[in-house]
């Protein structure tokens, strides 16, 4: 490495930036939030896992650098109530990171109960809403920000997550094409982060399968080899986006997914299996 990407690579990228996380107790926003403040931007997390939360918060240097507060992305009191925290605490807003979701393993049609259709639908479409409006809120008189979402390759392709969890997916990144296309005027950029199966908690606890085994199931069927995904990488993209680095960058679903979403092996399996 040459010593003047060393340095860009050591530099704070978010000096003077101040972020909000939902989901940020666990996974893809646990490390983002971490990465963040290496970063220097001050972050707060909202989350549901109180306990959680905190603890990182305590991890990551207390109040100065970090807070938790409890925020359900479902209740519009909860995000109103975040995004002011971060404002009163901090002095403003200028990333709102929209990434708490959940999400189920693919399931019939007929077995999908009304009641998980829209509680997937609340968190992952309505909970981005509410955090992308208040941020506005906040954004447009400053007349700058970023908003960023975690879509999911589930955001352009069907299959292995249930109908809810595609649906959802597939909208988070309509709502974000339609805020970037508002937001421009006001300067405040609007992208989306779809990344492959990660083994955080919730690929976990749905697969039933420890990290390890998860990973190694996932790089099986991925077409990137000789990496593994991880929810660091994530956040890497996160900071991307998150930094002026990025400044000129606003309407995108970044894959970050070694490119699995543009393949479709089943047909040259098929050939080979054939010709074998
Ligand atoms: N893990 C994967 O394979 C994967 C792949 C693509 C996209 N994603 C997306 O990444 C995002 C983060 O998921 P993760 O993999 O880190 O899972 P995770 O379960 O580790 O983290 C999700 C966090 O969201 C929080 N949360 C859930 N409901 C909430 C609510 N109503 N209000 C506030 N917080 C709530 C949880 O408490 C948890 O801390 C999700 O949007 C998920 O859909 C995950």
């Amino acid at each position: 490495m040459s010593s003047s990407s060393l340095l860009a690579s050591n530099a704070k990228r978010l000096e003077g930036k101040v972020a909000l996380i939902t989901g940020g107790a666990s996974g893809i926003g646990e490390s983002t939030a971490k990465l963040f403040v290496q970063h220097g931007a001050k972050v707060v997390i909202a989350d549901i896992q109180d306990d959680l939360g905190t603890s990182i918060c305590e991890q990551l240097g207390g109040h100065e650098i970090i807070s938790y507060v409890h925020c359900d992305v479902t209740v519009d009191s909860d995000v109103q109530n975040a995004v002011d925290l971060a404002v009163s605490k901090y002095g403003k807003l200028d990333i709102m990171f929209n990434n708490a979701g959940v999400g189920k393993l693919e399931t019939s049609i007929l077995d999908l109960s009304n009641e998980d259709f829209k509680r997937v639908m609340d968190i992952n479409v309505y909970g981005g809403f509410l955090g992308a409006k208040h941020a506005a809120r906040v954004m447009i008189p400053a007349k700058k920000g970023c908003i960023l979402f975690t879509a999911s390759t589930m955001s352009v392709l069907g299959g292995f997550a249930d109908h809810s969890y595609v649906a959802s997916k597939h909208a988070v990144v309509g709502l974000a094409k339609n805020l970037c296309v508002e937001m421009g005027q006001y300067g405040i950029r609007v992208n989306c982060i779809s990344p492959n199966a990660v083994a955080t908690p919730m690929l976990t606890r749905e697969t039933g399968l420890a990290k390890e085994a998860a990973e190694r199931l996932v790089s099986e069927a991925g077409n990137l080899k000789g990496a593994v995904l991880e929810a660091e990488d994530v956040a890497a993209a996160a900071l991307y986006l998150a930094s002026d680095e990025s400044k000129y960058v606003s309407g995108v679903n970044l894959m970050v997914d070694g490119g699995f979403s543009i393949t479709n092996p089943s047909l040259s399996m098929a050939v080979k299996s054939r010709m074998s």
